[in-house]
């Protein structure tokens, strides 16, 4: 670059996570000039809409509503994409990227759809694409993956990946505060996505398990082939009976490469039980567990949403980026591990398929016979039960059972043909529940 006097920084998207990507440019100024040896400076933003009052200060000449010509401004060193959605973010970042900017993004659902075309685009045009910010908010697991952890072969990676899904169970845990409350302080607080339902139905968290297991295997991952299961089934009863047994819920991602056969990624909840340390990972923060033959299991735990730990992933990303322009430090221009087109693409293993321990809640009419009813279709299909629990009350005046079960580990294919078989009896009043448990998801 010559003799850089700034780093230009380009923003498009001047949502929560851009305004705080340009209040830390300028609070934290100083610090970043020292670092990297140039300032950097904020020198277009294109938003939506031109007449939205900012929560942050800048020239209003810097806006545009046009997101190409951030793209296309000569004095824009980096692109920072913090719009979210997937167009035109792809055509937005597909030209930036075969010009050979540098490119910093914090788009899941972008990666997890579109990633092989941007991480093949990066590579032909040796363009650096970075996208800590895209999962686990702080946690700097994409460095990690492809710096610290480089040496392993790493089979397992697990963890809680939504803040405010993660917001919303422990506050309904701990403070028995409703699901819905829970949500729209999660929204007032700037964890959730711009439509929340993206969140609490565990695309999001599905999202970045696809863009993890990826990049962590060395392999192609459809997100056409990750299981996903929100946490809108679990209700106060789960997470009361949850406790009872010694375990509190939690939204997990779950990504194994069983040898080099197969790959599962799912995302649902689970049960954890209390002396598991991802159990006490709390309100929007975020774990990620990796297991590597040689190093271990390794917990990374941090602030997974919010607009300051988010604009921080991002701003360490530009960091990084620009020292390389401003030196030539060693910036790897590879976006994942290993040269995209080398990866085998293996088979997908479906959450279904997946053997497990499980917990399930009934709710039934109350007679003779129902628990023979609910106990036999799950022993006929090899589904052994490890503790159990009824209690009784009424509802709509007639007598309800709820029966609560914690199975040993079972086939998720047999236990599901027992399921369809006892709902077949027409004993059940409502879908059950069914919880997969940790230790053993
Ligand atoms: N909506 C996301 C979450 C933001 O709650 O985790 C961070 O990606």
């Amino acid at each position: 670059m010559g003799e850089t006097k700034r780093v230009g920084v380009g923003l498009i998207g001047f949502g929560v996570v851009g305004e705080g990507v340009a209040r830390l440019v300028r609070d934290n100024a100083a610090t970043l000039t020292a670092r990297i040896g140039v300032p950097i400076e904020v020198v277009r933003v294109a938003v939506r809409d031109l007449s939205r009052p900012r929560g942050v200060e800048l020239d209003p000449a810097l806006f545009t509503d046009d997101p190409f010509r951030v793209v296309d401004d000569p004095k824009v060193d980096i692109v920072v994409e913090v719009m979210g959605g997937e167009h035109p973010a792809l055509e937005l970042l597909l030209a930036a990227l075969n010009k050979g900017k540098p490119v910093v993004t914090a788009n899941k659902a972008l990666l997890a759809i579109h990633g092989e075309q941007l991480y093949a685009a990066a590579e032909k045009n040796g363009a650096r694409l970075r996208y800590e910010a895209a999962i686990g908010g702080v946690i700097p697991i994409v460095r990690t993956l492809t710096g610290a952890f480089a040496a392993n072969r790493i089979d397992t990676v697990y963890g809680i990946v939504n803040g405010t899904c993660n917001y919303i169970l422990t506050r309904m845990a701990e403070e028995g505060v409703g699901y819905d409350d829970a949500l729209a302080e999660a929204q007032r607080l700037g964890y959730a996505e711009a439509d929340p339902s993206v969140d609490v139905e565990g695309i999001d968290a599905a999202h970045k398990m696809a863009i993890l297991a990826a990049l962590a295997f060395d392999t192609p991952i459809d997100f056409s082939d990750v299981s996903v299961e929100g946490i809108g089934r679990i209700s106060p009863v789960d997470i009361d009976m949850a406790a009872a047994f010694g375990y509190g819920i939690k939204l997990l991602g779950v990504a194994r490469r069983h040898d080099d056969a197969a790959v599962e990624v799912r995302v649902h909840p689970a049960m954890v039980p209390l002396d598991m340390p991802i159990a006490s990972v709390n309100g929007a923060l975020n774990a990620i567990e990796v297991e590597g033959a040689e190093m271990g299991t390794n917990m990374l735990v941090g602030p997974g949403a919010g607009q300051g730990p988010t604009a921080s992933a991002v701003l360490g990303d530009v960091a990084d980026l620009a020292r390389g322009l401003v030196d030539g430090a060693a910036v790897s221009p590879r976006p994942m591990n290993v040269p995209v087109a080398s990866r085998v693409k293996l088979p997908p293993l479906p959450a279904s398929k997946a053997e497990g321990r499980f917990y399930l809640r009934f709710t039934t009419s109350d007679r003779p016979g129902i628990m023979a009813a609910l106990t036999k279709p799950l022993g006929d299909h090899g589904v052994s039960i490890a503790s159990m629990i009824q209690t009784e009350h009424e509802s709509d005046g007639e007598e309800t059972a709820a029966v609560v079960m914690l199975t040993h580990r079972a086939g998720g294919e047999a236990l599901a043909a027992a399921l369809a078989e006892i709902d077949g009896v027409g004993i059940l009043r409502s879908p059950t529940v069914v919880i997969r448990l940790v230790g053993d998801a």
